[in-house]
């Protein structure tokens, strides 16, 4: 777990700043990468010279080159990608414009998938890739529902990843957090549920056991895996 070197999508809130700032107080390395870069900077200023970013637009896959290089200066080789960027609509599928739906899903779907692919030169035998989904993949999250369709794909694409990298003795963690405590309902124009919450630290804990135990699949709370089983019972829960 010391010195552990990682690249974190999605760093200037919720998750992946907890999550950063977890990894480099217990003695790593972190490159952060979002858009926001005055969250980014004042991260840089609370946690020093073992936090750098690059201020980055994932929905622009070209945007994604500068991270990989910005991965291989600043921390040389990369033990966890965190693909945690992300973002939902609170609208209807029909209520999504033409830009809506292909940003929400280059950010959720393809630009995890494009940036892993470009740096696996700089991972190794035992680094790891975190895709972070959602639990709402088992209900139909009538509120979401282009996100929850995003995040399926995700899900599906991280599934067989995982049996590739197997071959190159990687792992992938998928995790499935329940109703996190961050901004992303507020950003997503509607209002957190209130049941199965959690708050960004203790997922970002979740995290960090999954990767130190050599756990692949985390559920955050965990007792929210119930929905593994019931969700196709339950689908007009959300
Ligand atoms: N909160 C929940 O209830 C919940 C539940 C299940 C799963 N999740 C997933 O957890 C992940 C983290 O979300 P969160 O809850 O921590 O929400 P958040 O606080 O809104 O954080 C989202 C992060 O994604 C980044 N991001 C969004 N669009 C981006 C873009 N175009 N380019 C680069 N970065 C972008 C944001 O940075 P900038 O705005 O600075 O670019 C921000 O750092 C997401 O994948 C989300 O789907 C959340």
């Amino acid at each position: 777990m010391n010195k552990l070197k990682a690249v974190v999508t999605g760093a200037s809130s919720g998750i992946g700043r907890a999550l950063s700032l977890e990894i480099v107080r217990s003695g790593g390395r972190v490159l952060g990468v979002a858009r926001n870069e005055g969250a980014l900077l004042s991260l840089k200023n609370d946690l020093g010279e073992n936090f750098s970013y690059v201020a980055a637009d994932l929905s622009k896959l070209s945007e994604i080159d500068r991270v990989v290089e910005g991965a291989k200066g600043f921390l040389g080789s990369v033990d966890v990608l965190v693909n945690n960027a992300g973002f939902g609509l609170y609208k209807s599928v029909l209520e999504h414009n033409d830009d809506e739906l292909i940003s929400m899903v280059t950010v959720n779907f393809i630009a995890p998938i494009a940036l892993t692919r470009r740096m696996l030169p700089l991972m190794h035998e035992g680094s790891a890739v975190v895709n972070v989904v959602t639990a709402g993949i088992h209900l139909l999250m009538t509120k979401l529902p282009v996100y929850g369709a995003t995040k399926i794909a995700f899900h599906y694409a991280s599934r067989a990843l995982a049996h590739e990298l197997k071959q190159r003795r990687m792992r992938v963690i998928l995790v499935y957090p329940g109703v996190v405590l961050t901004e992303f309902h507020q950003r997503a124009g509607g209002i957190a549920p209130s049941r199965g919450r959690v708050t960004a630290e203790d997922v970002a804990k979740s995290i960090l056991k999954a990767i130190e135990k050599g756990k692949n699949v985390v559920y955050a709370p965990s007792y929210i895996s119930f929905l593994r089983m019931l969700g196709p019972f339950l689908p007009e829960l959300y």
